[in-house]
């Protein structure tokens, strides 16, 4: 069944998961707030990473255990490391102004992909593309345009919904490549004369700030745009530190912030968003197979946290995508997702990439520092070569909800957030049938017992329906309800979230059969067939 965003999107809201930020101010465009179960299920996905990156991580194809350590570093650092990292200079994304409306336009080059080869100089509403197959025409919006505005104008020129997608992984302005002639005669979306754009200008995505109280360009200081960076600028300090060895890793969990010209689809591309990356040191003659090893590794954790492999796929990035540090590598893969904005097409949730030692040898230019790494078996000196696995804790976090999210009209919440145990932001609720004691009495023991190990929900009020709906819609796998039997006998009730089935098993044994449904999402292990 298709899934609707807006479904997806309000539940996020009445739950508590996601609010957008400063709700009450009309919100702020690219910036979302992790509401009580958002931030729990967010916490749960970033600790199962650290503990597949850091605490326990893989077996290698040597059948030994890798080596990967942690780091915390600063968002900001000196700015100098930005210009070394290419950020400065080319992190941008080509814009076009309109001199008449004074609205800004992306020249994205998506519609590279999107096309594939196809070049189109687009005469608004004239130039026949071939997307996918499929005859379409080349429109341009404006990049905040909503997705109402552009139904709206794509209908006043007589297009069938659907022609172009228009839902962030299309270009808002469809044509690339265009020269100063092809400019002269496009009409801007909304201007009235042709003429009126100017040529692409470079738009950088940093967010720029100050460090101090006098805000000058000598004390501009920029909010990191990946986390990455903060890994190779302590590449030298963590090697003299620690007794980790080529080859091994460094892995970081935090937030970066990109000024993304245009934030869309809820939390897929936002402009403060959390990041999950390692960065894989290792000899050059050895980064094809590493390369193989960490996106396998990478794909099992993404199924073992509950992604169907149906709607997981891999891609290797065209030349024409290649990033700064990639130009003479393997280049990038990413594992992407099959979001419901995207359907049936995939979305990047992970990027494998080979970014040589483009990094070190960067920062070993611009701060004088050698970063060089000596074998000290073969003495061999040489820059290690980096393979980066590089994920979306926040975007990861949302094609959790998309997987989880199932509709189902037989039950009064008409939907549940089947996320597996381990994700789910509440292990189990503790439903006493009754606001009797005697109901009371146990079920508040069992709880007192279960939250000392497990994320365990009280809940006493409502009916035992509403209350079953309520943690159906938060995803919370078992419900323990304590009745007459309790008393009797000592059991209790499980209900299991997508079967609704329900068993009775001993109250004293409710602890080891959490401990045991929560086991086979070890970030290392396939996911149990829902
Ligand atoms: N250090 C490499 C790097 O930053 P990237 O592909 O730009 O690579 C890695 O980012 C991951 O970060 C992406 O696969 C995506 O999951 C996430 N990401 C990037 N930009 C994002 C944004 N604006 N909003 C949310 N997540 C984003």
């Amino acid at each position: 069944m298709d899934l609707d965003m807006k479904d997806v999107v309000a539940l996020c809201k009445r739950r508590g998961f996601i609010f957008p930020a400063s709700d009450i101010y009309g919100g702020i465009n690219g910036f979302w707030d992790y509401g009580p179960l958002g931030v729990e299920l967010k916490n749960n996905l970033r600790d199962l990473w650290w503990k597949a990156m850091v605490v326990t991580p893989p077996i290698g194809p040597d059948g030994t255990p890798v080596q990967i350590v942690g780091l915390d570093s600063s968002i900001i650092q000196n700015p100098k490391a930005w210009v070394a990292s290419g950020h400065v200079g080319g992190f941008s994304d080509p814009m076009v102004d309109c001199r008449e409306t004074k609205k800004r336009y992306r020249a994205d080059h998506l519609i590279q992909r999107i096309a594939d080869k196809v070049k189109v100089l687009a005469d608004i509403g004239s130039e026949e593309i071939k997307i996918k197959g499929k005859v379409a025409k080349a429109f341009a919006f404006p990049i905040d345009a909503t997705n109402e505005e552009m139904d709206r104008r794509l209908k006043k020129l007589g297009v069938k919904k659907g022609w172009i997608s228009h839902d962030g992984t299309m270009p808002e302005l469809a044509f690339a490549d265009f020269s100063k002639q092809d400019l002269e005669t496009l009409v801007g979306p909304d201007a009235s004369e042709p003429g009126t754009l100017t040529e692409p200008k470079e738009f950088n995505l940093m967010f720029e700030s100050h460090a101090g109280p006098v805000q000058s360009d000598d004390n501009k200081v920029y909010l990191r745009p990946e986390t990455a960076q903060g890994i190779f600028l302590n590449f030298k300090n963590v090697l003299d530190s620690s007794r980790v060895r080529m080859p091994f890793g460094i892995a970081q969990i935090g937030k970066a912030f990109r000024n993304e010209v245009n934030p869309r689809n809820f939390i897929f591309r936002s402009r403060e968003f959390e990041q999950m990356e390692m960065e894989w040191f290792c000899h050059p003659d050895e980064v094809e197979k590493w390369r193989d090893f960490w996106f396998e590794e990478r794909t099992k954790f993404w199924r073992a946290v509950g992604l169907a492999s149906d709607n997981l796929q891999m891609r290797k990035h065209g030349d024409d995508e290649l990033s700064h540090y990639a130009k003479e590598g393997l280049g990038t893969s990413d594992i992407e997702y099959k979001f419901p904005f995207t359907a049936p097409d995939f979305g990047e949730l992970e990027g494998i990439a080979h970014r040589c030692d483009f990094d070190l040898t960067a920062h070993q230019e611009h701060s004088g520092q050698k970063l060089e790494y000596m074998d000290p078996v073969t003495q061999e000196k040489y820059m290690p070569h980096v393979i980066e696995p590089a994920a979306g804790l926040t975007r990861g976090a949302l094609a959790l909800i998309c997987e989880a999210y199932t509709v189902d009209e037989s039950r009064p919440s008409g939907v549940y957030l089947n996320f597996h145990p381990a994700l789910a932001p509440k292990k189990a609720a503790i439903l006493p049938l009754s606001a009797k004691e005697e109901h009371v009495g146990p079920a508040t023991k069992l709880y007192l017992a279960l939250r000392e190990e497990f994320a365990v929900d009280l809940d006493i009020k409502q009916n035992i329906g509403k209350r079953y709906a309520r943690q159906d819609e938060i995803g919370t796998p078992y419900c323990f309800t304590i009745d007459n039997d309790t008393i009797e006998d000592g059991t209790v009730t499980v209900r299991d979230r997508n079967t609704m089935a329900q068993e009775r098993i001993s109250m004293d044994k409710v602890a080891e059969y959490l401990r045991e449904k929560m086991k086979p999402a070890g970030a290392n292990q396939e996911k149990e067939a829902a």
